[in-house]
């Protein structure tokens, strides 16, 4: 049973002064006092009043004071912050369920609230006292809502100094507040406000049970540059343990976690965690307990050895969470851990506002119904997976499958482990994957503001919200939607945005996502590991022909490039007719239809397009794609070279150079979720420290290195590792290079041929470095080898955050790049990022193009190489050029390609269902001429 105080009727929240109240109280008291001394001459203490009124507040539930939607001025709002008015813009307001949507209508933005919105009549304003934006009908949105960000706490770029989300110093402290380490100099703030973030919920980390309090920021700087400045109605408690009785209570924010984070970081086990969150609640029950049957007691007048209010400033937090005046945010993945959460909220009778990750929630609606007071909202990643254990049976359908069971959708960053900039993406993909797209917009606004409790204040835009809105260049749900001018509590945070120039009207709709409900279920028919493998494969013994139909576009890869199929296109008459993998012709079906033999004509197979497209098979670098399948788990990977400027090689594999063909493992759930992806090659070296070792290419569908066509080419690079922070310094690393180049270095065998013939250019060298100092040095050292040897070397540098500092020097030099599509200043080696617009007209990728550069796009996360396809088609949306489809297409092809000399690998195609090879199309066959099959997925 939940023990209620004893209270008499709940206090109303008042609009009076605290004076006026401080009066009430003492005259009461007075009355009281008078009453008790006669009749049990007992002493009434000095704060009795006090007391009854802190008793009686411990069942207030916490929310907004019943003036506050009167207000015309937010507690936010900066003095001398001039009024907007934004004009003619479509405005998703977050009402009736996110599916309200005004057009033409105007927002006016005063004192940090929305005024009004729709129709403004504006013959009653000074206008030359606004500041007016046409937005010539463009998206405008609530700000977005980061339910779960470590921005700020876990520090960009990450410097020790400033690393402070986690505490090791116990599993459960509640005590611990996150505002306590929060810096207010993180790179990421103006990032992450570029993305349209405007306000954030900063986590402490997982490493323990019960991690500490949680604390809801605005991003925007302000004038006092405090971290208190940046709070968005915290509770009262903030300024210490004194709290005001007589003001309604503001929600507060805790985080738990459980699973592997916690056992890990106290070298435990779930046992142990589960045991350590039993113990602290019922450390915090028993204070509670006390507290009510003290207030039972100062509630009856019964003062009598009554003595001082029982509190513990360790226990009041975990006590107010068991008073249901605490949101708690527990990072939970797995139905094991799930099951003892929802036990625990039944025992100890408290809700919990979210389970956050979640990644087996989908699998389990009706456990989380089973949860204390209401169903925890779920808060996950759309596609972030298999990164663990315990996510490794997430799914890209849960948010749809969560929606179904109508479960709370939230999707959120982790930030820094996504960076928040880009958390629109995962709503998204997540709106791609079959959320509806009220609920994928309103689960990064309006959604997590609800379950924060914020809900009176953020999330929507309607009169008497805070002013923080985005304007946007595409529909928000429109791949590459970028912000145009973001608002915050009235402020605009971007003085002179730039816009990206290619955004057509096209993307002003709604896209029409694929059906992906027969995946979905296959989801959950197979616990989350739905079978990966494609549907069907024709090949070369079926004798069948393909015939694809409905072609809306063609591009090939030819001489080195990529370039459109000269066609009369984009009709149901235009097909591709395909046998044994190869494409016999492509034209118009008449003409085309004299390739299939009469014979033939029985069996054929037409897979519609609806004006799709068939693009070359796309290359993935830079992850572990090949040599792991849960990168968390050493058992299940390849694992790390040795490292021999830390001297600890071996005498046995001394000298030897590691060949990645060794040890690569097929069939991962990413390769195969990457290959259905249309990315059916890739290259993966081995890792370890400065010397990594020879890649090698591979088909991500092959199931076993012995398979026809599984491995592409068994050499391909030699890889280096230069960073800061290493184990040796940068100019220890890079003397190791040198030596090695110029073979004289004393190493034995492999190592020294290797590198020979990285300096006479007979195979590409790749140099993982990110700093601008580091690759300037390794262009010197580029000029110094081939001066020495008459050579020309094969340089690449991958990583190359800082890249386009140099890249009229790396175009000169002819030394290619392979970079992120959206780079991220994580380190101190990657800070200089171009950010692109609104930042920046100019990103890294068309800086680096424009200098002739060859540039090829990596990605780190085996379980993201699934959006490269994206990826492509997003570079191209930030170009300041033209869009050029076959260039961005280049990026993770025939330069990638080109760069690691693999130039006729892979003729591998693929043929995607509906246009455009964004959130529109769905990848239906990849076409292989080289194994004579076509797989259908
Ligand atoms: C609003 O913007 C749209 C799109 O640019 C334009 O067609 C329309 O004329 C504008 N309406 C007003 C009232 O300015
Ligand atoms: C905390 O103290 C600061 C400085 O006195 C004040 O501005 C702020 O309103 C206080 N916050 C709360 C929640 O009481
Ligand atoms: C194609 O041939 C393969 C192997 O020869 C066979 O397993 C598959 O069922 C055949 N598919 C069709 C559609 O005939
Ligand atoms: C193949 O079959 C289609 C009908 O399915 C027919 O229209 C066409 O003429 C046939 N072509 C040949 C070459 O037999
Ligand atoms: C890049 O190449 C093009 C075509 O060869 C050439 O016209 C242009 O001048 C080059 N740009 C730079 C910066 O070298």
């Amino acid at each position: 049973m939940d023990k209620a105080p004893a209270s008499g009727r709940p206090l109303q929240p008042q609009r009076r002064g605290f004076l006026a109240l401080l009066a009430l109280a003492v005259l009461s008291y007075s009355l009281t006092s008078t009453f008790l001394l006669s009749s049990n001459s007992v002493q009434v203490p000095l704060n009795a009043a006090t007391t009854i009124a802190q008793c009686r507040a411990l069942s207030l539930t916490p929310g907004p004071p019943k003036d506050f939607y009167s207000r015309t001025t937010s507690d936010r709002f900066v003095p001398g912050t001039k009024p907007t008015l934004i004009r003619n813009a479509t405005v998703w307001t977050g009402g009736d369920d996110g599916k309200e949507i005004l057009t033409a209508a105007d927002v006016l933005i005063d004192k940090g609230i929305i005024q009004s919105v729709g129709k403004v009549d504006i013959s009653r304003l000074k206008l030359e006292d606004y500041v007016v934006v046409d937005a010539k009908g463009a998206w405008l949105t609530p700000g977005i809502v980061d339910m779960h960000s470590h921005l700020g706490v876990g520090s960009s770029p990450h410097l020790s100094g400033a690393s402070d989300t986690n505490s090791h110093k116990g599993l459960a402290q509640p005590w611990l507040r996150s505002l306590d380490g929060l810096n207010t100099h993180d790179e990421a703030y103006r990032l992450s406000l570029s993305g349209g973030v405007t306000t954030a919920n900063i986590l402490p980390g997982s490493a323990n049970a019960i991690g500490g309090q949680a604390f809801v920021i605005k991003l925007r700087p302000t004038p006092e540059r405090s971290s208190n400045a940046m709070l968005l109605e915290p509770p009262f408690t903030v300024n210490g343990s004194e709290v005001d009785p007589f003001a309604k209570p503001r929600w507060r924010q805790m985080k738990h976690a459980c699973g592997e984070n916690p056992s890990r970081a106290y070298s435990g086990t779930r046992m142990d965690t589960t045991w350590a969150f039993r113990q602290a609640y019922d450390t915090a029950r028993t204070l509670r307990d006390k507290q009510d049957a003290y207030c039972a007691r100062a509630l009856d007048g019964d003062w009598a050895g009554l003595g001082e209010f029982p509190n513990d400033l360790q226990y009041e937090a975990l006590v107010d969470v068991l008073r249901g005046r605490v949101k708690v945010h527990n990072h939970c993945y797995e139905t094991v851990d799930l099951s003892n959460q929802v036990r625990l909220t039944q025992e100890f009778k408290f809700p919990i506002a979210a389970f956050h990750h979640a990644h087996e929630t989908y699998l389990v609606p009706d456990l989380l119904k089973q949860a204390y007071g209401h169903p925890p909202a779920i808060a996950m990643f759309a596609a972030h997976a298999r990164y663990k254990r315990e996510a490794y049976r997430g799914s890209e359908f849960a948010a749809k499958i969560l929606a179904d069971n109508r479960l709370d959708v939230v999707m959120k960053s982790d930030h820094s482990v996504l960076d928040s900039r880009y958390l629109l993406f995962e709503a998204q993909q997540a709106h791609y994957y079959g959320l509806p797209w009220n609920l994928a917009l309103a689960s990064i606004t309006t959604t997590p503001s609800r379950v924060m409790g914020l809900g009176h204040r953020i999330g929507q835009i309607a009169k008497g919200f805070d002013a923080d809105v985005v304007l946007w260049d595409s529909h928000p749900l429109h791949l590459a939607a970028t912000p145009t001018q973001v608002i915050v509590d009235g402020i605009h945070q971007f003085d002179d945005p730039h816009t990206s120039p290619n955004k057509n009207l096209g993307m002003q709709k709604l896209p029409e996502t694929p059906d992906f409900s027969e995946e979905a279920k296959l989801a959950l028919e197979y616990e989350g590991l739905p079978p990966l493998e494609p549907k069907e494969t024709l090949v070369a013994t079926n004798k069948t022909v393909v015939v694809f139909t409905g072609i809306g576009e063609m591009y090939v890869k030819r001489d080195g490039h990529v370039v459109e199929l000269a066609s009369r296109f984009d009709g149901p008459d235009s097909v591709a007719v395909v046998k044994e993998g190869r494409t016999v012709c492509v034209g118009l079906h008449d003409e085309c239809a004299l390739w299939i033999t009469e014979e033939e004509n029985g069996s054929v197979r037409y897979v519609d397009l609806q004006h799709g497209s068939i693009w070359p098979g796309l290359v993935s670098y830079g992850s572990a794609l090949g040599l792991t399948h849960i990168p968390g788990e050493a058992s299940t990977k390849d694992g790390s070279t040795f490292d021999p400027l830390t001297g600890s090689v071996p005498n046995l594999v001394d000298g030897t150079l590691i060949r990645a063909v060794d040890g690569l493992l097929f069939s991962s759930r990413d390769a195969l979720i990457a290959y259905r992806s249309g990315i059916t090659s890739a290259i993966v070296a081995p890792s370890g420290g400065f010397l990594d070792g020879l890649s090698v290419a591979f088909s991500t569908s092959a199931p076993h290195k012995l398979a026809f066509g599984a491995v592409l080419q068994d050499i391909v690079a030699l890889h280096v590792t230069i960073s800061l922070g290493g184990k040796a310094s940068v100019s220890t690393q890079i003397a190791a290079l040198r030596g090695l180049l110029f073979g004289e270095a004393d190493v034995e065998r492999e190592v020294k041929k290797g590198f020979e013939g990285a300096a006479r250019g007979k195979i590409p060298l790749v140099v993982a470095a990110e700093s601008a100092d580091t690759i300037a040095t390794l262009v010197l050292l580029k000029k110094e080898i081939e001066t020495a040897k008459g050579s020309t070397m094969r340089l690449v540098i991958s990583g190359a955050t800082e890249a386009h500092l140099l890249a009229e020097e790396l175009g000169k030099e002819n030394i290619g790049v392979l970079v992120r599509q959206r780079p991220y200043p994580s380190s101190w080696e990657k800070r200089r990022v171009l950010p692109g617009p609104p930042i920046s007209a100019k990103t890294a990728i068309s800086t680096l193009l424009e200098h002739n550069v060859t540039v090829g796009l990596m990605s780190d996360d085996p379980s993201l190489v699934r959006n490269l396809r994206f990826d492509t088609t997003w570079a191209a949306f930030q170009w300041d050029g033209a869009i050029d489809r076959a260039k961005s297409l280049e990026l993770a092809t025939t330069n990638v390609e080109k760069l690691f000399g693999l130039e006729h690998s892979n003729e591998d195609l693929f043929a995607s269902v509906g246009p455009g090879g964004g959130f529109q199309s769905k990848v239906a066959a990849v076409i292989s001429p080289s194994r004579g099959v076509v797989d259908l997925f």
